[in-house]
């Protein structure tokens, strides 16, 4: 595979075209009376048109046929995806998964798609408020198929085997320990390599942000140049025996057919697109006194609500880092809290949980449910001598990563019933 190009930046105005079409971008206007090389204008929006600067958000793609060359959309099966959180009744325990299990490809072919499964979620998808937690558990690329969600944002997390994604902005490679959000209304189209697992924060109705850092000042946790945009690129690809465009829509899955790739832009500018992080990039902020901040240190992306710094969901990472607190029970303190916590766990071991928490599982904390450190944590932490260490490192790979995604507004995360995964009450 040849090495992908990408752009630097968060939320940048940016601007690319293949380089097979020199002149392909229109200059001075947006969409011209013929565009270069006839290709057809179209504008997508991620925010309304009306919204302020800081906030709007639209890209135009030029491409050798618009969008709307398609078939009409026909409901499909299903598959494991699910937008009704009444289906089961809620549980305040202490919830973990062992790792989802894969489907092995010598027995089924499942693709990204088919392989998607609904963990839980919240809020409503009608108004655009709320979110939900998905894994992916794949052994086949997308073969003539693409995917885009009106409902929301993807921020998707392999955890294990790479993502070759294929979108209207160009090619992005997403390996385990790198992130990628695909944002509402993108097509994608994703290639693996192997059998696949990894988990999807969807945000309804609103964009991921850095987060603001507030007295920690200009530079820290992610930052923004770390962030990579595709460069364009295209295939003018016939499809004679018919291309599906699957859309999830009000949370139901809809297919249509087309006769050509939909990934067929030769050029594009804008503010909205694709972009991918690693992880590896993130800056920690820690206490190196006494104590512990709060998680909130360790926020890599943030959707936010109407609410000023309450947000529908934030994604959090607890990466290799050094603990050097004095006097301090350093690993996580017992806690209740107003959010859920659904944390999945990409490589190594999580820190408060030295057995029984392994990577490509789940677990789910419910608002005000207790949890902490496991008894055996608590005895060797309340006396260790307390040197410098470093926290979080894998035990097989140099780096280990969890994550957790916190959700403060939208209510209680509700499970979902079309999960055909082994649940386990924690005791
Ligand atoms: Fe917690």
């Amino acid at each position: 595979m040849t090495e992908l190009k990408y752009i630097s930046g968060f939320g940048n105005e940016c601007a690319s075209e293949d380089p097979r079409c020199p002149g392909a971008l229109p200059e001075g206007q947006n969409n011209p009376q013929v565009c270069p090389y006839n290709l057809y204008a179209e504008q997508l929006s991620g925010s309304a048109f009306t919204c302020p600067r800081s906030t709007n958000k639209r890209s135009w793609l030029y491409r050798i046929l618009p969008s709307v060359c398609h078939k009409p959309f026909e409901f499909i099966d299903q598959g494991h995806i699910t937008h009704n959180w009444d289906e089961v009744n809620p549980d305040p325990n202490q919830l973990r998964w062992k790792p989802f299990e894969i489907p092995k490809a010598s027995q089924k072919k499942v693709d990204f798609v088919n392989g998607l499964h609904t963990l839980c979620g919240a809020g409503d998808i009608r108004s655009n408020n709320g979110l939900a937690i998905h894994v992916f558990l794949c052994n086949t690329s997308m073969e003539n198929r693409c995917f885009y969600n009106s409902d929301g944002d993807l921020l998707i997390v392999p955890q294990k085997g790479k993502l070759l994604i294929y979108t209207e902005f160009g090619k992005m490679l997403v390996q385990p320990n790198e992130i990628c959000v695909i944002q509402r209304g993108m097509r994608f189209s994703i290639d693996v390599f192997e059998e696949t697992r990894g988990y999807i924060l969807e945000v309804y109705g609103v964009h991921f942000e850095l987060p603001d850092l507030g007295p920690i000042g200009a530079n820290g946790l992610a930052n923004p140049r770390d962030f990579l945009i595709p460069v364009a690129w295209y295939e003018d690809r016939q499809v004679p025996g018919g291309y599906t465009v699957i859309n999830k829509h009000q949370g139901k899955l809809f297919a249509a057919r087309q006769d050509v790739s939909p990934f067929n832009v030769v050029a594009w500018h804008g503010n909205y697109t694709p972009y991918k992080y690693n992880l590896e990039n993130f800056m920690v902020i820690n206490s190196v006194a006494f104590d512990h901040a709060d998680p909130s240190i360790f926020t890599v992306l943030t959707a936010k609500s109407v609410r000023p710094g309450v947000a529908i969901a934030d994604f959090v990472i607890f990466p290799p880092r050094w603990g050097v607190a004095d006097k301090t029970f350093r690993p996580p303190y017992y806690h209740r809290n107003c959010m859920s916590e659904f944390m999945g766990l990409i490589k190594g071991r999580y820190e408060a949980k030295q057995g029984g928490f392994l990577p490509g599982g789940g677990s789910l904390h419910s608002p005000m449910t207790p949890h902490g450190p496991d008894a055996d944590c608590f005895e060797k932490a309340s006396k260790a001598k307390l040197a410098p260490e470093r926290i979080a490192d894998g035990t097989m790979m140099k780096l280990s990563s969890s994550f957790k995604t916190e959700l403060q507004s939208m209510g209680q995360l509700s499970l979902s019933n079309t999960l055909l995964l082994r649940l386990h009450l924690k005791r």
